[in-house]
């Protein structure tokens, strides 16, 4: 098969490359490397079987050519910052909206039959009504939280319209190799084992009771591949269903790196949600159990990398 991965040099649209090409795949990725890099394009194999065009979503005709010929769409590509969303909501609604309708014009003129799109649980904002299932009432909170539901909007027009399969997963908080701890707004996954494993203390923004429902990049991968097989049209949470509080994750990762260090407990952030937790119900009847790896595997392996 040929696929296009949007994003295919960031974060998780890497890893999705990777696995693909190493089912044998070929992979055409789409990618500005605004925030994606070359170095999460160094892997052994299947690399012959990846192409790279280099530009940007909001280029509708290099997304053409990307999708000439392609079975499928992994839409990945966006501007993933909350924050930057706040200070410049026009620019990343040019990327994040304007953006994937480019990407689901172009595949569905392409003849694609499906596109799996990137959504986030960003979407529910501060719905207390955990766990979180996809019917509850989306809240954005945030210009990026907004444009994620408008791509969901467009992406369910397009199956009904057109007749363009479309999934749209809800990514919770994902973590693991290649995920940049270099900003303040990084996971905070990565941010701990870049501290820990250089033993400098850590900032616990409240009093670390807060949870979070994270799961490994290589599940978020395999819910990415088998949305894909399947033929459902809709929305689906991309989550572990667990709830791991900031202490907890802080002491899993010293034990899994044998580093102790200083934990500063800090005033909240503004706008911090306290718990955060996913129903996986429709997930696992839909496409089945994704969440295979363990914290402290999923963390070993950030580790490792990091
Ligand atoms: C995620 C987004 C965030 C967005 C929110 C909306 C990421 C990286 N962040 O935030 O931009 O507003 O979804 O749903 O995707 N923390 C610390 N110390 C640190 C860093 C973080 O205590 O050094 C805390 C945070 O205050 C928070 C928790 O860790 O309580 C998780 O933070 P983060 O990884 O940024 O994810 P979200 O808060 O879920």
């Amino acid at each position: 098969m040929r696929y296009v991965v949007t994003g295919g040099a960031g974060f998780i649209g890497s890893h999705l490359a990777e696995a693909l090409a190493d089912e044998g795949h070929s992979v055409v990725i789409v990618d500005d490397f605004s925030t994606g890099k070359t170095e999460n394009l160094r892997w052994a194999e299947g690399l012959d079987r990846v192409t790279v065009c280099e530009g940007s979503i909001t280029d509708l005709p290099l997304l053409r050519e990307a999708c000439a010929g392609a079975d499928g769409v992994f839409h990945e590509a966006a501007i993933a910052s909350v924050p930057k969303s706040v200070a410049d909501p026009v620019g990343s609604n040019a990327v994040n909206v304007d953006g994937t309708l480019n990407v689901l014009v172009a595949a569905r003129d392409a003849g694609v039959r499906k596109v799996v799109l990137a959504s986030s649980a960003a979407n529910y904002g501060d719905n207390p009504n955990l766990p979180l299932k996809e019917t509850e009432e989306p809240r954005p909170q945030s210009p990026y939280a907004a444009q994620k539901m408008m791509g969901e909007f467009y992406a369910r027009l397009f199956s009904d319209l057109y007749g363009l399969e479309t999934t749209c997963l809800r990514y919770f908080n994902v973590y693991g190799p290649r995920q940049d701890p270099s900003s303040p707004y990084s996971g905070v996954i990565s941010i701990f084992i870049n501290r820990i494993a250089a033993g400098v203390p850590i900032t616990v923004y409240g009093d670390g009771t807060q949870t979070r429902d994270f799961i490994y990049v290589g599940d978020v991968v395999r819910a990415n591949i088998r949305a894909m097989a399947s033929h459902y049209c809709g929305v689906l949470n991309v989550a572990g269903g667990e709830e791991t509080s900031l202490n907890k994750l802080a002491k899993v990762i010293m034990e899994c790196t044998g580093n102790v260090c200083d934990i500063r407990y800090d005033a909240p952030r503004e706008g911090d949600i306290h718990r955060s937790l996913a129903d996986t119900g429709k997930l696992e009847v839909t496409i089945g159990r994704v969440a295979e790896c363990s914290l402290a595997d999923g963390l070993s392996q950030t580790i490792e990398w990091s």
